[in-house]
């Protein structure tokens, strides 16, 4: 299929491809390069805090594997194709571990299908569906038949929620895909908030909004009222580089991370 019949709309900047470009990606067009350059001249640690979401991203799937035992993941808004992915740092801790990948842009599709594969063991699958639509997902059969939900699931929402403006449908969507889910799962998440640095955020979203991308930053205090019902585990709901930090993250300053993250259990 040609990129004319998936029509990937390439003259308007799309939110996969301008982070793409912005983590140092190929797969980007005029139009995203343009948004991305714009956005940074108000955002300018934009590019670090994609970068230290994306570790934050790899740590968080490593711990649930290795500490938590968990071996099945639904990672919905997955990108493009960057290194480490999520499937690669869960697979290296357990091969046999099954991943569904969600997102509704039709280039993160064509690249997914492509470069997501799974160990023989394990299994990763790909399904093309709006995280507005908790219902199409979880009725979908790539989700069904790959994963079991009588047995705990992560389910992954890094960096997407900022996409959803409305707090009181974050919470409808995530209370829905965490109703069938067994006790035991997870629920993980990074979003935008303006605790760490007020005007550099509400100037970059307002550039993504200019851009046609709606886009929201919250504060501390909303993002963890999407954990309602869960148990929110330590270290609690924090900017991502102090999430568990490595020596890489540890070296950043707060006032460069914008993204909060944090993991809560379902009991
Ligand atoms: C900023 S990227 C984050 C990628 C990856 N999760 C990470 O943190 O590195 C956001 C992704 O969410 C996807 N996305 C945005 N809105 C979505 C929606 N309503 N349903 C599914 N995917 C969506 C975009 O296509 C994009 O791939």
């Amino acid at each position: 299929m040609t990129d004319r019949e998936l029509d990937l709309k390439t003259e308007i900047p799309h939110s996969a491809r301008i982070y793409d470009y912005l983590l140092g990606g190929k797969d980007n067009f005029p139009a995203d390069r343009a948004a991305a350059t714009n956005i940074v001249k108000d955002w300018p640690s934009l590019p670090t805090g994609m970068r230290a979401n994306r570790r934050f991203m790899a740590r968080m799937a490593h711990r649930l594997a290795a500490e938590h035992g968990i071996r099945q993941f639904l990672d919905i808004g997955t990108g493009l194709p960057t290194s480490p992915n999520l499937h690669e740092v869960v697979q290296a801790v357990a091969p046999e571990a099954r991943i569904v990948y969600v997102d509704n842009d039709p280039i993160v599709l064509v690249h997914a299908r492509a470069l997501l594969t799974s160990t023989a063991e394990g299994r990763t699958g790909y399904l093309d569906a709006d995280f507005r639509d908790p219902e199409a997902i979880l009725e979908s059969e790539q989700l069904r038949g790959d994963l079991d939900l009588d047995r705990p699931v992560a389910l992954s929402l890094i960096a997407i929620l900022h996409f959803i403006v409305d707090d009181a449908e974050v919470r409808r969507i995530i209370d829905r895909l965490m109703e069938p889910l067994a006790p035991g799962s997870i629920l993980a998440l990074s979003t935008t908030t303006f605790d760490n640095n007020p005007e550099v955020v509400a100037a970059g979203v307002a550039a993504y909004n200019a851009h046609g991308i709606p886009t929201v930053a919250r504060t501390r205090t909303v993002v963890e009222t999407f954990f309602d019902g869960l148990e929110i585990l330590d270290p609690g709901v924090v900017a991502v580089h102090r999430w568990h930090p490595d020596q890489e993250s540890s070296k950043l300053d707060d006032s460069q991370i914008t993204i909060h993250g944090g993991i809560a259990l379902k009991h």
